[in-house]
């Protein structure tokens, strides 16, 4: 086994991936690679913990691993998370030693169920997205973690985590579980273009997420059409798009041109539309790597899939050992009696 600390992170299966998900999140996960030993997860047992559609589910697990790996995850770190049952096994162990009363105060639950309760139509709030931080400590634990690279908005799942280990640990008298930690890592917050006051998202529509396998014109145009000043009083200070736009071109990799236009604004001179139409050259040299990685993937798609399948049966392995490892130490019927 190798001393390199561990890094554990999961995404849910979503649709086409966008520049907020890439920056945000998918693009310092190909970065720990290089640093750390690391296992990624597309998650599909905690989607079904919303309301959802079990053909589409299928669809968009195999879509969001095509798109990691185009855009730079090994397979060999990629796992399916229903392909490792242990997880939900290990999770309704944790469910035993995780209270009520904190789950109840998990502010994810709180906005989730309440999103529900908003769709007059929909009123269901299914026990698994009650119990949903409870599987996600199973997610993290189970490989025995060192680091979690996630967002602001996890660090009350992290926390939770940690209160599950260290209960185990007291119940079982041994320092079984080490306690993970969050890496904050920085990242750019990236804003809508269309509306720099709101996060980029799928939700939102079209407007307001940039994909990042999207044609170069479709790109350019977005861009182009970014809001940059709304004329509303900043105060002196940089407007929400025009901060965006610099962010965007900060995590696209143009330093220099980062550095030379950020000179402009500072002496009065920049041109929003050379700050856009080298945002746009970021993003579309970006994308022209991921879209070509992405042809070569479809292709060759059954060959992926089966790579997939084979790395996460590896990576169940470890998965199994934690699982027969806290089987014995919590009283379970074992192999040994
Ligand atoms: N809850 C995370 C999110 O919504 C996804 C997730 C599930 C996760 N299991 C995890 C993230 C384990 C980090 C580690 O983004």
């Amino acid at each position: 086994m190798s001393s390199k600390k561990r890094i554990l992170s999961a995404i849910q299966p979503t649709g086409n991936m966008h520049f907020g998900n890439y920056f945000g999140a998918v693009q310092n996960w190909v970065r720990l690679q290089k640093e750390y030993e690391c296992v990624y997860g597309v998650v599909d047992y905690h989607a079904m913990s919303m309301p959802y559609n079990p053909k589409k589910l299928r669809e968009n697990t195999w879509n969001i691993l095509f798109n990691l790996i185009a855009v730079g995850v090994d397979i060999d770190n990629l796992f399916i998370q229903s392909l490792i049952p242990e997880h939900a096994e290990l999770s309704w162990i944790f469910n035993c030693f995780c209270s009520y009363g904190q789950l109840s105060r998990m502010t994810q639950f709180k906005d989730k169920s309440l999103q529900s309760k908003d769709k007059a139509s929909d009123e269901f709030i299914s026990a698994g997205l009650f119990g949903y931080p409870v599987l996600q400590a199973a997610d993290i634990l189970i490989y025995k973690a060192d680091f979690v690279p996630v967002g602001k908005d996890q660090e009350q799942h992290l926390e939770l985590t940690r209160n599950i280990a260290e209960r185990f640990n007291r119940q079982v008298g041994k320092e079984y579980f080490v306690l993970p930690e969050t890496l904050f890592t920085k990242i750019p917050k990236v804003m809508s273009t269309a509306d720099p006051t709101k996060k980029m998202s799928k939700s939102a529509g079209d407007k307001h997420h940039i994909t990042v396998f999207a044609e170069e014109a479709r790109i350019r145009k977005q861009i182009k059409s970014a809001v940059t000043d709304t004329g509303e009083n900043t105060e002196g200070k940089m407007s929400a798009g025009v901060e965006n736009l610099f962010s965007l071109l900060e995590a696209s990799g143009k330093t220099e041109a980062h550095n030379s236009l950020m000179d402009s604004y500072n002496s009065g001179s920049l041109k929003y539309s050379e700050l856009k139409e080298e945002v746009a050259n970021g993003l579309v040299d970006l994308s022209a790597v991921f879209k070509a990685r992405k042809g070569e993937i479809e292709g060759n798609k059954k060959e992926i899939k089966a790579q997939i399948k084979a790395s996460s049966a590896q990576i169940r392995k470890r998965a199994q050992q934690t699982v027969r490892e806290v089987k014995e130490l919590a009283g379970l019927a074992n192999v040994k009696f």
